[in-house]
């Protein structure tokens, strides 16, 4: 009785000494912080790389197992396989003082061995279930085969297409944001991360990387709070409301203070104000970047980051190499250590690896739980999901499996860019090239396949599109035969499907474009395919909205497929032949052309709105474009058709924190079963800060068979009438919404109610 009173005791001392609450305090990992000497703790800050995967700047980390050794190492990344990670635990377990394990991270983005489509593509499907059900699947591999902690969800809101990163997040816009990072925390985490089958999420870039000026990757980001707020900060939060363990800081500056070193942004917003518990690490050596920013030597930033409340060090090793001289120098203090270390061995402790540092060792698991038939079905599934119908002419799709295909393009037969950008732990020769999957899927189908131009004739391009393997084959044949020969393969064909866009790798980190247009060796071949007179399929393949308003005048039939993942052809031939009726809609407007960007649903009205599609001077609008999208936010066709009616908003007038419930009629009028994303937008008419005109507030994904008529409840909850005002509060104000409900973020049909 006396010696547990005098732990506690001891243990209260300690908590309160150090400033931290007791839902916060571990013993055992208290106990281990007692141990530690100030290297050890500030080795616990240093995140390493020994090079494997793929590497995303310039440094590699030296000397990685002796500094194991030393206690110079909290975690890894880059290293995966049961044995491997065992041998790395096993040298910190068996060699350094402390018997500290490691945390073993990875960027597990869209699959782990069973690679799915890009994350653009996965929110296009706007089916929570489904993508809460991808990320456990990654979890699940990726735990196999010896990783416990995964750099995603990355929930960057952008509207800027020429940024290549664009297609790592989930689009345009706060709420559908929002829901799909809570989805993907779940999925990745469950509900219990000592779980070997679960692992610790990072929320990623905090912040606003997506809104990098002119698109240029790690460029600067200037915004006002209130558009912070309101459109950039929301899927950051929720991912912090939804429990991830971790957030990773972003490379770009907010307010002119670069994110890894900003205090308002780690301490005050997100610690502070969002109350998130876990670790916060760096971005890939952004504590030495910092440098380059213009904010002083590694010891100065490092100093900076530190004291902002950075907790890990991303390969830079700034910490490991500066902090101890800053302590005695009085630019850090120790406590600020301890707090950050403390941080990093509650993650550890979270994860079960202080109970068994070999949880995630088992040499079992990866020939059960990964690429299993059961996954590759999964990431079959998620990639018809994420498919979007963007034209259909003629009603051309879905073909009949007996057709007589010329099946023509540079992605038609290939492996390489199926998989899409940040896959680094799937296998490319792996994947399913087109020309396969249609035979797979219509085995009676007469399909002759020719290439009929390169991705690009450009070889410079090329090159820097290859940086981590041949994404861009140019042909030995000149272009002009390319092209002959397809369109000799197409005289006997019915139809052409020509599968074009971009390489995998014209998107991702540092893979921004000014152009966003098909280039022009397939812009040629569309064109003398269509003029055959022959109906043309496109399987568009890109890594964010294109503009192709070219291709869409022409006679053609557009299904946008982004990169499917290790099941393309598959999928793709099952939404080409009508085995599952295609129900994406798109999460970021498609611009009509670059001069369009930033382009987004819920803009500002402006005080001198222009008319729909005419010019008026003295209107905000251009001389030479429309101002609407090609496609807008929330786009996307299926085989089948949907007729709304009925809306009715329960109540015409409600309180404050009264709920408002909506209902609306939706039928399929088509001659296919097939699925309806239900949109809900608000418009709030009268308000202290000038409104969107009109904000995305909720959905839902339906299935009607054909004929059938199906009545769709849809509930604004007190939050979804808040914004933040001008001083940052988080408000409603009375006055008149008008709700918009349909099938895009062009949706008519609207009744109104009365906030009191
Ligand atoms: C840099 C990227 O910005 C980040 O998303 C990624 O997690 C790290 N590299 C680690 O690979």
């Amino acid at each position: 009785m006396t010696i547990k009173k005098n732990i506690f005791s001891i243990l209260l001392l300690t908590f309160a000494v150090f400033n931290i609450t007791a839902q916060e305090a571990i013993p055992e990992v208290e106990a281990l912080l007692n141990k530690m000497t100030l290297d050890e703790k500030i080795g616990q800050l240093n995140l390493l790389t020994p090079g494997g995967g793929i590497a995303t700047g310039s440094v590699v980390s030296k000397n990685v197992e002796l500094k194991i050794k030393e206690g110079q190492v909290g975690g890894l990344f880059g290293v995966s396989g049961p044995e491997k990670v065992r041998q790395a635990q096993e040298i910190a377990i068996k060699n350094s003082r402390l018997k500290i394990p490691l945390l073993i991270g990875s960027d597990i983005i869209h699959g782990y061995k069973t690679t799915y489509p890009i994350p653009l593509g996965v929110a296009s499907s706007w089916n929570m279930e489904l993508i809460e059900s991808a990320a456990k699947m990654a979890a699940k591999e990726a735990t196999a085969d010896g990783i416990n902690w995964n750099f995603s969800p990355m929930v960057d809101i952008s509207r800027d297409a020429r940024w290549g990163r664009i297609s790592e997040g989930s689009g345009e816009d706060p709420y559908l944001g929002s829901a799909i990072a809570t989805a993907m925390v779940k999925g990745y985490q469950g509900n219990d991360l000592s779980n070997s089958q679960t692992m610790m999420a990072t929320v990623k870039h905090l912040a606003l990387y997506g809104a990098v000026e002119a698109g240029r990757d790690y460029n600067s980001v200037d915004m006002s709070k209130v558009k912070m707020y309101n459109q950039y900060l929301p899927p950051y939060q929720a991912a912090v409301d939804a429990g991830v363990g971790s957030a990773m800081t972003s490379f770009n500056d907010i307010d002119g203070i670069p994110a890894t070193g900003n205090k308002w942004l780690i301490t005050d917003l997100l610690r502070k104000q969002w109350g998130f518990k876990g670790f916060v690490v760096s971005d890939y050596t952004s504590v030495n970047e910092m440098t380059a920013h213009g904010l002083g030597d590694l010891q100065a930033v490092s100093a900076q980051a530190l004291n902002a409340g950075l907790d890990m060090d991303m390969v830079g090793e700034g910490f490991l190499t500066t902090l101890k001289k800053s302590v005695k120098e009085g630019k850090v203090t120790e406590e600020a250590i301890t707090i950050a270390c403390r941080r990093i061995l509650t993650a550890k402790h979270q994860l079960g690896l202080f109970d068994d540092p070999y949880r995630y060792s088992d040499t079992s698991r990866p020939e059960k739980d990964i690429l299993t038939t059961e996954n590759r079905e999964a990431a079959r599934k998620i990639a018809t999901q994420s498919f979007v119908l963007l034209k259909n002419e003629n009603n051309v799709l879905p073909l009949k499996k007996d057709a007589k295909i010329a099946l023509v393009g540079p992605l038609a037969n290939d492996k390489n860019n199926m998989l899409g950008t940040w896959a680094p732990t799937g296998d490319p020769q792996l994947s399913i090239p087109v020309l396969e999957g249609l035979k797979n899927v219509a085995p009676k189908a007469r399909i002759s396949y020719t290439k009929g131009a390169n991705i690009t004739n450009d070889g410079e391009f090329a090159k820097r599109v290859n940086v981590f393997g041949l994404r861009v084959d140019i042909d030995t044949r000149t272009p002009e035969a390319m092209l002959s020969e397809a369109l000799q393969n197409s005289e006997n064909a019915d139809i052409i499907v020509a599968v074009v866009g971009e390489a995998s790798e014209f998107a991702g980190e540092a893979a921004s474009r000014t152009e966003i247009s098909i280039p022009p060796s397939q812009k040629k071949l569309i064109k003398a395919l269509v003029e055959t007179g022959k109906p043309v399929v496109l399987v568009l393949f890109s890594g964010r909205p294109l503009t192709i308003s070219d291709e869409f005048t022409l006679p053609v039939s557009i299904l946008q497929v982004w990169n499917p993942g290790v099941e393309a052809g598959n999928a793709i031939a099952d939404v080409i032949f009508g085995d599952y009726n295609p129900s994406g809609k798109l999460t970021a407007s498609w611009p009509r052309n670059v001069g369009q960007i930033p382009i987004y649903h819920s803009m500002k009205n402006t005080g001198r709105p222009a008319p729909t599609n005419r010019f008026e001077k003295f209107k905000s609008n251009y001389l030479d474009s429309e101002i609407s999208p090609l496609f807008p936010f929330g786009y996307g066709l299926s085989y089948t058709t949907f007729e709304y009616s009925d809306l009715v908003v329960e109540k015409k007038k409600i309180t404050q924190d009264e709920l408002v419930n909506i209902s609306v009629t939706v039928k399929n009028t088509g001659d296919y079963d097939g699925e309806e994303v239900v949109q809900l937008y608000l418009k709030d008419e009268v308000r202290s800060i000038t409104p969107p005109v009109r904000e995305l507030k909720g959905f839902k994904k339906i299935f009607l068979k054909k004929g059938e008529t199906k009545t769709v409840s849809l509930t604004l909850y007190a939050n979804d009438l808040k914004f933040y005002n001008s001083n940052l509060q988080f408000v409603s104000e009375p006055g008149k919404f008008v709700v918009f409900v349909g099938s895009d973020s062009t949706a008519e049909m609207s009744a109104e109610f009365e906030l009191e």
